[in-house]
């Protein structure tokens, strides 16, 4: 990683299928495969990482892990004992086999949002990117880790300073608004590194069946997100939202929902987070244009 001092490394879930997630992954949004982890998770990357996305046979069909990278042990240590102060629970490193995520060191915490928060120094990463034929123009991830993560959770104020007090994130802005009468959206988005937000918080009306909302990768050429559109469009997934630009990171995306309900939106050209950041201000709607449910073919 760069010097960097945090960066999304990599999310894990847990769903019944893995085999129909794993052709979503590669086959939609051109991923590449890479080898099952030790404890027999398949594994995704959009990069040179070995893994940027774990899948893990199981039932709870919903995020289990958020892997956060920090460049040393200075910063481990750093990163733990703050951590320590808002978690339920210390995180712990004595349980935490490292070989099992191919890192060097890893700690393990509860988040509220009710997954696991893993912190990690030295996750193994090859001399280049694994190829991903479907996306030539490859992925964005260079100091901003493998994209971001939105979860939606009733823990919503704890959730949020787990991430600000806790992990040390920063908020970049947030989403309020009246999405039906009387319902708000309320989304806070946090970067951590330049990526505009690597982590959003959404604060959940009632308890969803899935914490996940979207995991999102970020292409270097606007036209691999024309690409997996196609491949999106031909394999008749649901597009919850079409083609559109976000208001608040400016984001070129679509967003397919994969055979495990969570979505992936593929994206590009999203704002950089510029230091020091003063565009910390409230947005009324989601995007700019577009963004607009898009039924399968019949
Ligand atoms: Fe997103």
């Amino acid at each position: 990683m760069s010097g960097r001092e945090l960066e999304l490394a990599y999310a894990q879930v847990e769903v019944p299928d893995p085999d129909a997630l794993a052709g979503f992954f590669t086959d939609v949004v051109g991923l590449a495969a890479g080898d099952p982890t030790p404890d027999g998770a398949a594994t995704f990357t959009d990069d040179a990482a070995v893994h940027r996305v774990l899948v893990s046979e199981g039932p709870r069909n919903d995020l289990v892990a958020l892997g956060f990278e920090v460049p040393d042990d200075a910063a481990f240590e750093a990163r733990l004992a703050r951590l320590a102060a808002v978690a339920d629970g210390a995180p712990t490193e004595a349980d935490a086999d490292p070989g099992a995520r191919r890192v060097r060191r890893r700690a393990v915490v509860a988040a509220p949002w009710g997954a696991a928060v893993e912190v990690v120094v030295g996750l193994e990463r090859t001399a280049t990117a694994a190829p991903t034929p479907l996306v030539p123009g490859g992925f964005l991830t260079a100091g901003v880790g493998f994209g971001h993560a939105v979860v939606a959770t009733t823990a919503f104020d704890a959730s949020l300073r787990f991430a600000t007090e806790g992990l040390g994130m920063v908020q970049s802005d947030w989403l309020e608004t009246e999405i039906v009468e009387g319902v708000t959206l309320e989304v806070r988005f946090l970067h951590c590194n330049a990526r505009h937000h690597s982590l959003a918080l959404a604060r959940a009306p009632f308890e969803l069946p899935q914490a996940l909302h979207h995991l999102m990768f970020e292409t270097n050429d606007r036209d691999d997100v024309g690409r997996a559109y196609d491949r999106a469009v031909a394999a008749g997934l649901p597009l919850p939202n079409g083609l559109g630009r976000h208001d608040n990171d400016g984001m070129f995306s679509f967003y397919v929902a994969g055979p495990a309900g969570f979505q992936v939106e593929v994206g590009h050209g999203a704002h950089r987070i510029v230091e020091p950041w003063t565009d910390d201000r409230r947005y009324d709607r989601i995007s700019a244009w577009g963004h607009h449910p898009v039924a399968p073919a019949p």
